[in-house]
C-alpha cells in the first residue's frame, strides 16, 4: 500500500536558460505519448476530478510550452519516505550528529535515482535530507527535492494529485526498492520556508534577481544569514520536554518534535506574546505543522498570541496526527519582551468512533477540549437500547475549521446533516431516529477544539410527561388527547373517553363541539348545531355582520351558519371538476386534478416556482421566489409568465397550458426575512384575468379563524425535483402529507419554525415537496368537499428526509393581508 503525494511551487521569478531548451527537447517519452492523445480537449474541466485525465493536462501544458518556450521556475517538493529495513535512534534526531551524516550518506543512491522513471526526471536537480523520525516500521526520512522546469510543468506538478508523482522505481538496490509510504508535497513560496530549510543560496544565486537584491529577501530580516535556529527534540513516553524562547535574537526558530511511533505529539502552549506588539501577526507568528517540513497544507494551527486565558478553556493544546510535529516561530523585528513557552509530550494515538447503545452518553472529538488532530475520520453509530425509541442529540460545543463554501474542510455529520458552524452556547438539540450515524472528519490541516455532544434515548412511554399530558409515540408530550402528530398516543385518554374518534382516540366531553378540532377525522366538531357567541374570540369565525359563530371552519361547508349568510358567499372555489376516481397509489396527478396549480416561469429559465390561483387576477406564491440574485432580477414582474391548467412541462411551456398570463405586479410580504424565511408569502397580480374552466379553478382562501387540525391529510403539488439533486418533474406531482404540530416540528428544526409557518410531511421521510415546488399549494379538503389553501411551499432541510418535514407558509396568518392587498378580490 502506498500513500504518496508531492507539493510543488515556484520559488523564483521568470528567466530562461539555455539548458532548459535542451530539457524541453528531451521531453520524457511518457509525456510525448500523452501529447498524441490530446483529443481530451476539455481536460481542464476534468482536471480537478480525474486522475488519468490529469496527466493529459500536464502534457497539454508542456505541449504548448514546446512551441512558445515560456519562462522557467525553480520549485521544491517537501517529501517523506519510510525505510522499513532501517531503524531510528535518538542520535538521528540530531541534525549535526555523525550518525545523521552517515545515514544521509548511505541514502545518497536513493536520491540520485529518485525521479528517474518519473515524467519529471529531466527537471530534477537534487534533494536534501532535513530530518529523521521513527516510522511505523522503520526509519522515516524527511527531505526536499529541487526542480527547475518550465512554468507550465511547474504548474502541472503543483496542481497534480499526490498519486501522480508516484515513482515507478526500477533500480536494483534493495534500500531503494524498500522505500515506503512516500509523501511528496509542494512547498509554498515564502522567505520563511527557505530560511527554515536552511538552504545555502548557491543554487539560485545565478538565476534569481530576487536573491541578488539584498533589499528584497534579506531586508527587514536583519541580514543575519539564511539559517533558522533549529532544535531537534525527542520525548519518550511519559516525559515532558519544554520549549522556551525569551527575547529571541534571530528571525526564525524551529523545533522538530518527535515521539515514539504509535503516539501523537501533544503540544501545550503556556505563553506566547510578542513584547511590544501583543497579538499582531506582523510582529511574530508561531506555526505548528503536521509534518517535519513547513508545508502549507499541513498547518495545524497558526498563533499570534494566545486568547485570554479562561477558566473553562485550558491552555492551547495541539495534537499531531502522526508522531512528529514541526513548530516554527518567526519574528518581524527583534523584540525584547517576546516570550514563547510550551512543552510537549507523547500521547497514545486516540482511536475514535464505534458502536454505542446506551440510554444516554456523550461523544466528543479526539482529545477534546484540546485541538483534534488533522486527518481523521471518526464514525459512530448510536442505537437506542430498545426498539421504537428515538435519540435526542444536543451539540453542546462545536468549534471546527470552517470553509466559506459549505462544510468542505472539517465537519460533523449527524444523521446525514453536515455542520461546521460554531456552537458555543450549549444548545443545538434535535431528535433523530435510531440508529443514528455520526461522522467527524478533519482534513489534513488547521484544527480547532472540536465538538462535544450529549445524547439520550427518548422513550415512547417514558415517565417524562407532566400530569394531564399525553405522551405520543414520538416521545412528545401533548396537552390533549387526539393531537399527537403521529397518531400513536395513550396517556390515559381512554379512561376519560366520552367520544371516540375514527382513529380510536378518546375525548372528554368538554372537547366536543368546542370549536377546536381534536379528532383527526373532526368527528368531535362535525355534527354540532351552530351557536352564536356573545363575544368574538381570536379563533372564532366572524360573519360579515360582525357576529361570530362558534362552529369550526363554517365557510363554504354548504350550511348557512351566519345569519347574513356571509359564510356561504364567495364559495366558487376549491372544486375539481375534472377529478376522476383516483388511480392507484401513483404520485403523478391526473390532468386537471389540481386546477389551482400554477407554474411561474421565466423566459430564460423555464419553470422556477409554483403558485396557487386564488381569483381571476390573483395568485399567491412564496416571497423567496422573487428575491434578486446577483445575476437575475427575480423581482421584476416583466420577467415572469404564469401558466394555468398546465398538463405537461416537457411538451413545451405554453403548448400544454390551458392559459398563460403575463405578471403585472408582485407583492412580496414587507416583513419577509431572507435569513429565517419568516413571512414567506407574495401575491402575484396577473396582467389580465383568467377564465375558469374545468382545468383552471381557484383554491379557497381560508378565513383567519380557519383551523387545519394536526394530523389532517392534505396534498402538496408541484413540478419540483423528484429527488434532492434530481431534475424537475415533467408532469405535475402530488403527495399526501399530514399536518404536524408546531412544537414537534420546532424540536426537529431547532426552533426555526415561527408562528407564520406550518409543518407537513411524514416523519418517517419519503414524501415531501422539494426544490421547484416553492410557492406551490398545500391544500386540504374541508367538510363541504372544497379544497382550502393551508400552506405555501417554503423550505425544509433536504427533501423527504426522516424527521425533516416540509415547512410551509401558514396561509391563515395572512388571510387579512391577502384580502387587503387584493382589495377584496380574494
Ligand atoms: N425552497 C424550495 C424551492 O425554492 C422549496 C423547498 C421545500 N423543501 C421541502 N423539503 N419541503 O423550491
Amino acid at each position: 500500500m502506498r500513500r504518496e503525494s508531492c507539493q510543488v511551487y515556484s520559488i523564483f521569478g521568470h528567466g530562461r536558460s539555455s539548458s532548459e531548451v535542451q530539457k524541453e527537447e528531451r521531453l520524457p517519452s511518457f509525456l510525448r505519448n500523452e501529447q498524441a492523445h490530446l483529443e481530451c480537449s476539455s481536460w481542464w474541466r476534468w482536471a480537478l476530478r480525474l486522475l488519468p485525465v490529469f496527466s493529459c493536462a500536464a502534457a497539454f501544458a508542456i505541449g504548448a510550452h514546446y512551441l512558445t518556450s515560456p519562462p522557467s521556475s525553480m520549485f521544491f517538493l517537501g517529501c517523506s519516505v519510510e525505510f522499513p529495513n532501517l531503524s531510528f535512534s535518538e542520535q538521528l534526531a540530531n541534525y549535526s550528529s555523525e550518525q545523521f551524516r552517515m545515514q544521509a550518506l548511505a541514502l545518497k543512491p536513493y536520491f540520485s535515482e529518485l525521479y528517474k522513471s518519473s515524467p519529471w526526471s529531466s527537471y530534477y536537480l537534487r534533494s536534501g535530507i532535513v530530518a529523521f523520525s521513527e516510522g511505523t516500521e522503520g526509519l522515516n526520512v524527511f527531505y526536499w527535492s529541487l526542480f527547475s522546469a518550465p512554468d507550465h510543468v511547474a504548474m502541472a506538478i503543483r496542481r497534480s494529485s499526490p498519486d501522480w508523482l508516484q515513482r515507478r522505481f526500477s533500480g536494483n538496490d534493495k534500500v531503494l526498492r524498500d522505500g515506503r509510504r512516500e509523501q511528496h508535497y509542494y512547498l509554498e513560496q515564502d522567505d520563511v520556508t527557505l530560511h527554515l530549510l536552511g538552504l545555502v543560496p548557491d543554487d539560485w544565486e545565478e538565476k534569481s534577481d530576487k536573491f541578488k537584491n539584498p533589499n528584497s529577501l534579506l531586508s527587514g530580516k536583519w541580514q543575519l544569514g539564511f539559517q533558522a535556529v533549529s532544535f531537534d527534540l525527542y520525548a519518550k513516553h511519559g516525559m515532558n520536554r519544554s520549549l522556551i524562547l525569551l527575547s529571541p535574537k534571530k528571525p526564525y526558530y524551529q523545533w522538530r518534535l518527535r515521539v515514539p511511533s504509535g503516539h501523537a505529539v501533544r503540544l501545550v502552549v503556556l505563553s506566547l506574546h510578542g513584547g511590544a506588539a501583543p497579538g499582531s501577526c506582523s510582529a511574530y507568528k508561531l506555526s505548528a505543522y503536521d509534518f517535519l517540513l513547513p508545508l502549507q497544507n499541513k498547518v495545524i494551527a497558526r498563533l499570534c498570541g494566545l486568547p485570554e486565558p479562561q477558566d473553562s478553556l485550558p491552555a492551547m493544546r495541539l495534537t499531531s496526527s502522526g508522531n512528529v510535529m514541526l513548530l516554527t516561530f518567526s519574528i518581524g523585528r527583534q523584540r525584547e519582551g517576546a516570550v514563547f513557552k510550551a512543552y510537549f509530550h507523547a500521547v497514545p494515538k486516540a482511536g475514535c468512533g464505534g458502536s454505542l447503545s446506551s440510554w444516554n452518553g456523550s461523544i466528543s472529538s479526539p482529545y477534546h477540549p484540546a485541538h483534534y488532530p488533522p486527518n481523521i475520520d471518526c464514525r459512530w453509530t448510536l442505537r437506542a437500547p430498545l426498539p421504537g425509541y428515538s435519540i435526542s442529540v444536543t451539540v453542546v460545543t462545536l468549534d471546527i475549521q470552517r470553509s466559506s463554501d459549505g462544510c468542505e474542510k472539517d465537519w460533523l455529520d449527524v444523521g446525514g446533516v453536515k455542520m461546521c458552524n460554531q456552537v458555543s452556547d450549549g444548545g443545538r438539540k434535535r431528535v433523530y431516529s435510531s440508529p443514528l450515524s455520526i461522522h467527524f472528519h478533519s482534513d489534513e490541516s488547521v484544527t480547532h477544539r472540536g465538538f462535544f455532544l450529549r445524547y439520550h434515548a427518548i422513550s415512547p412511554l417514558g415517565p417524562s410527561c407532566r400530569p394531564g399530558e399525553v405522551l405520543c409515540s414520538n416521545g412528545q408530550c401533548k396537552a390533549q388527547c387526539g393531537i399527537c402528530a403521529d397518531s400513536g398516543e395513550d396517556g390515559g385518554c381512554r379512561s376519560k373517553c366520552y367520544h371516540t374518534c375514527g382513529n380510536k382516540a378518546c375525548l372528554p366531553k368538554s372537547s366536543m363541539c368546542d370549536g377546536v378540532v381534536d379528532c383527526k377525522d373532526r368527528s368531535d366538531e362535525m355534527n354540532c348545531t351552530r351557536a352564536y357567541l356573545k363575544g368574538c374570540t381570536a379563533s372564532s369565525y366572524k360573519c360579515a355582520n360582525g357576529k361570530c359563530v362558534s362552529k369550526l371552519n363554517p365557510e363554504c361547508d354548504g350550511v348557512r351558519d351566519c345569519l347574513d349568510g356571509s359564510d356561504e358567499l364567495r364559495c366558487s372555489c376549491g372544486v375539481r371538476p375534472r377529478r376522476r376516481p383516483k388511480i392507484v397509489g401513483g404520485m403523478e396527478a391526473s390532468p386537471g386534478s389540481w386546477p389551482w396549480q400554477v407554474s411561474l416561469q421565466m423566459e430564460r429559465y423555464g419553470h422556477v416556482c409554483g403558485a396557487t390561483l386564488l381569483a381571476a387576477r390573483w395568485l399567491v406564491s412564496a416571497a423567496h421566489c422573487f428575491q434578486d440574485s446577483d445575476a437575475i432580477k427575480y423581482s421584476d414582474p416583466r420577467a415572469w409568465r404564469a401558466y394555468m391548467g398546465m398538463r405537461s412541462m416537457a411538451a413545451g411551456k405554453s403548448a400544454s397550458a390551458a392559459a398563460a398570463r403575463p405578471v403585472r405586479r408582485i407583492v412580496p410580504h414587507p416583513d419577509y426575512d431572507r435569513q429565517t424565511s419568516d413571512y414567506d408569502i407574495a401575491l402575484v397580480e396577473l396582467g389580465a384575468p383568467v377564465f375558469f374552466n374545468e382545468l383552471v379553478q381557484p383554491a379557497c382562501a381560508p378565513a383567519p379563524s380557519h383551523t387545519f387540525a394536526i394530523g389532517t391529510g392534505c396534498f402538496v403539488t408541484g413540478w419540483g425535483v423528484l429527488t434532492e439533486d434530481g431534475e424537475l418533474a415533467s408532469r405535475l406531482q402530488e403527495a399526501s402529507v399530514r399536518i404536524i404540530n408546531r412544537k414537534t416540528c420546532n424540536d426537529l428544526y431547532d426552533d426555526a419554525v415561527t408562528p407564520r409557518m406550518l409543518c407537513a410531511g411524514n416523519l418517517q421521510g419519503g414524501v415531501d415537496a422539494c426544490q421547484g415546488d416553492s410557492g406551490g399549494p398545500l391544500v386540504c379538503q374541508e367538510r363541504g368537499r372544497r379544497w382550502f389553501l393551508a400552506g405555501i411551499v417554503s423550505w425544509g432541510e433536504g427533501c423527504a428526509r426522516q424527521n425533516r418535514p416540509g415547512v410551509y407558509t401558514k396561509v391563515v396568518k395572512f388571510a387579512d393581508w391577502i384580502h387587503r392587498q387584493t382589495r377584496g378580490q380574494v
